[in-house]
């Protein structure tokens, strides 16, 4: 039953698969393209075909569970029989050019090699963990750092990130939201165009930019329990709304290439999913690039029990629409059997092909597959001055202001002491987060140097306070913690108490988030918390820095000290933006882009959730949908971020309140600086469809501006209102509007705004 339900699908998908070639390709240069892939395609063997949608790792680097075959031998032989269309983890020109030598020259049809990697933020010149850089709220910051990632990468030999990731994530337990945009459609969807303009610019083929791969497609945030690689359940509602905005933003955006997920959705993997992939991506969205699978993903629908052999998962991977396959060795060893005996129709592998090639041509590898390998290039682009001076202003726009007492921020620049206590001030490590591709190990600026180089070391008391990580720290070790030896306590706090001021740094250290790095507990790990306890008890002057790739569980400290900086994992230059803002060279604009929980017992959690029918009460009485030993409301609210200076929002006036379909209004507050100093604040739209055919969440994002203004100065703000706004997705009527009654906020956070009322006509 099985089989004959899928030989039909297979002959569906062949008749979508071969309809003219989708929306992107219309230009000239679209249909030489278009002509110069079905030349090539024609000339190809079937085993040359499968061969391009055959992706290996390099046997030097890994960023999955390690292959059978260790041998580079073994790499270089299936390059030089046509086997292989693409490698993962080999950077630098050197090593590039070696492999690309081999497809290029040795190879029957010398089709190009194309070579990717997880460039997700930065290079070598790094950049703040993408979830540090949606705290600007300024998707400009993403798509410069985006681009300057895609310089070195490209001048590295490089043709292709695994970036933008875009999963939402409204769970903190999940390691991978340090990768994307937290735990917003809307943001999501403004950062994901952004960084795929960012890495492929505006032309593709040009020599300093490269194709993005917008992964994992999809709801790979939503893992149950915040566990890694775990089930999704998922309604199609949700899906839309919550989950896919980003993913259509950057195709939108013009992406050349999608990754998919290791999850199941609904019972059916991703890498199978042709609901996601066929209907939705290459169908609906008219996606003409190609999709890789995650790392070894369609081996692994066998583990998850929907396919029993390797064969069985290649020949529902492909159906599904998954072009190439990373690692998991089943097209390469199945596709010829599963064609030959008729169970995959050769006109899918013929649409794979199509798209591989496609985006190689876009990419200018048949035309000058050297173009990416010049060792001059390397040289100059890598690290260049220009880059480091980006990542510090990406970095300081990235850190948000979560509390700051009696103004104890921004610190004098001489008169006080300050300590500086822990283990990550002095890190030079940590700053660079996970998923840091080719930096150089403790190249970052601690925050130590960075407040050292401001003040000067003789106004400066440092103390590392005890061990925190007592394991290697790598991309594959499972951090230990320290629990018990103390030694450096005494020492901290010695420094603490002949300080004026305590610059603290606490958190995670980065290889705590990222793939695999799932926590049940989101509090401060170790002796952090003891540490802090201690230090406070002897100086109330306390500035906490914190450094993490997730929400983190801070109640204590937030009832305690005076000042909370979130500063994420910055980057290269992290200890000199966070100078920048501690002494107020730079004033702090960023703002949440996930809600800080009060428990992990909260998670997941979103501003954005549903009412629920019993929706508030008192304290006192149990039977209302809340927890009876915290409050339902978070710590810190999603778009929450203080300043030096201080806004007020007045006047808010809706131009009708009507909008009638088709129609548009307008909601303008006027926004003062009512500080003594220069400050950005992201004004923030959010809406609320009170009745709906299905229930619809209490608010959600629906525009932002991010406004500077000087000390005493007003403006005007105006968003636009238009029925695209309020769009939504059912089941029963796909993207759409119903008439009726909204609510809309303007304001500084999700929980803090001036309210109006309109109604669509
Ligand atoms: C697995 C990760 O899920 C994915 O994000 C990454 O791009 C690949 N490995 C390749 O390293």
């Amino acid at each position: 039953m099985r089989k004959l339900f899928s030989g039909l699908i297979s002959l569906l998908i062949l008749f979508s698969a071969c309809q003219p070639a989708a929306k992107q390709n219309q230009s000239a240069a679209g249909a030489d393209v278009e002509n110069r892939v079905e030349e090539l395609l024609a000339k190809m063997t079937l085993d040359e075909k499968i061969g391009q949608l055959n992706q290996y790792t390099s046997r030097w680097e890994m960023t999955g569970p390690a292959p059978a075959n260790a041998d580079s031998m073994f790499i270089y032989n299936m390059i030089k029989e046509g086997k292989l269309g693409s490698m993962l983890n080999v950077t630098g020109v050197a090593a590039t050019r070696k492999v690309q030598q081999l497809a290029v020259d040795s190879s029957r049809l010398g089709i190009p090699l194309i070579l990717g990697y997880d460039v997700v933020h930065g290079y070598r010149t790094m950049f703040p963990i993408p979830l540090g850089e949606a705290a600007s709220w300024d998707p400009e910051v993403a798509k410069l750092s985006a681009k300057v990632a895609a310089d070195e990468s490209a001048a590295a030999g490089l043709h292709w990130t695994f970036a933008p990731m875009v999963d939402v994530s409204r769970d903190a337990r999940w390691g991978r939201v340090m990768e994307g945009a937290g735990e917003d459609p809307y943001l999501g969807a403004q950062f994901a165009f952004a960084r795929v303009k960012g890495f492929q610019g505006d032309d593709l083929a040009a020599e300093n930019t490269i194709a993005a791969c917008v992964k994992h497609f999809a709801a790979y945030g939503v893992a149950e329990a915040g566990r890694d690689y775990n089930t999704v359940d998922l309604s199609e509602q949700r899906l839309q709304n919550e989950i896919l905005p980003p993913f259509k933003a950057a195709v939108e955006a013009g992406t050349a290439t999608f990754m998919n997920s290791f999850n199941t959705l609904n019972g059916i993997p991703a890498t199978g999913s042709v609901h996601l992939q066929r209907d939705i991506l290459k169908g609906e969205w008219g996606f003409d690039g190609f999709v890789v699978s995650d790392w070894g993903s369609i081996g692994e629908m066998i583990n998850h029990g929907a396919a029993a052999s390797n064969r069985e998962a290649a020949k529902l991977a492909m159906i599904a629409g998954s072009d190439m396959d990373m690692e998991a060795n089943a097209y390469i060893n199945e596709l010829k059997g599963l064609i030959e005996s008729g169970e995959v129709h050769e006109s899918l592998v013929d649409d794979a092909v199509r798209r591989v090639l496609r985006i190689k041509f876009r990419l200018g590898l048949f035309d000058d597959p050297w173009k990416y390998c010049n060792p001059e290039r390397e040289k100059n682009v890598i690290l260049s001055e220009e880059n480091l001076h980006a990542a510090r202003e990406v970095a300081k726009k990235s850190i948000v202001l979560l509390k700051n007492d009696n103004n104890l921020l921004p610190l004098a620049k001489s008169g006080k002491k300050i300590a500086v206590i822990g283990e990550l001030a002095a890190s030079k490590d940590v700053p660079l987060g996970n998923w840091r591709a080719q930096a150089i190990p403790n190249s970052a600026v601690s925050l130590l140097e960075g407040i050292t180089a401001v003040v000067g070391e003789q106004n400066v008391i440092f103390a590392k306070g005890p061990d925190y990580v007592i394991s290697q720290r790598n991309f594959f070790t499972k951090l230990k913690f320290n629990e018990t030896d103390v030694s450096g306590l005494d020492a901290a706090v010695k420094a603490a108490r002949s300080a004026g001021v305590v610059v603290i740094a606490l958190g995670e250290d980065c290889f705590q988030s990222g793939e695999g790095r799932s926590q049940s507990d989101i509090s401060l790990k170790g002796l952090q918390q003891k540490l802090l306890d201690e230090v406070y008890k002897v100086n109330k002057n306390v500035v906490v820095v914190l450094m993490n790739g997730r929400a983190l569980e801070i109640n204590k400290m937030a009832e305690t000290v005076p000042s909370i900086l979130e500063t994420w994992h910055l980057g290269s230059q992290a200890g000199n933006a966070i100078a920048d803002v501690l002494f107020g060279n730079y004033n702090p604009s960023g703002k949440l882009p996930v809600s800080f929980p009060r428990s992990v017992g909260q998670l997941p959690m979103s501003y954005a959730h549903f009412s629920t029918g019993r929706p508030s009460g008192s304290d006192d009485v149990t039977l209302w949908s809340r927890y009876v030993d915290v409050a339902n409301s978070p710590l810190f609210p999603f778009g929450y971020g203080l300043s030096y200076t201080t806004f007020e929002y007045s006047g808010l006036t809706i131009s009708d309140s009507v909008l009638t379909k088709g129609g548009e209004i307008g909601a303008t507050v006027t926004l003062k600086n009512s500080g003594e100093r220069f400050g950005e604040e992201v004004v923030q739209l959010y809406i609320r469809d009170l009745v709906g055919s299905i229930a619809r969440p209490v608010k959600e994002l629906k525009g932002f501006q991010k406004i500077g203004l000087n000390a005493g100065e007003s403006k005007e703000i105006t968003f636009k209102i238009t029925e695209k706004e309020l769009e939504f997705f059912t089941e029963a009527a796909g993207w759409h509007t119903e008439p009726g009654q909204f609510k809309l906020w303007v304001g500084t956070s999700s929980a803090k705004g001036l309210e109006g009322s309109f109604e669509l006509k």
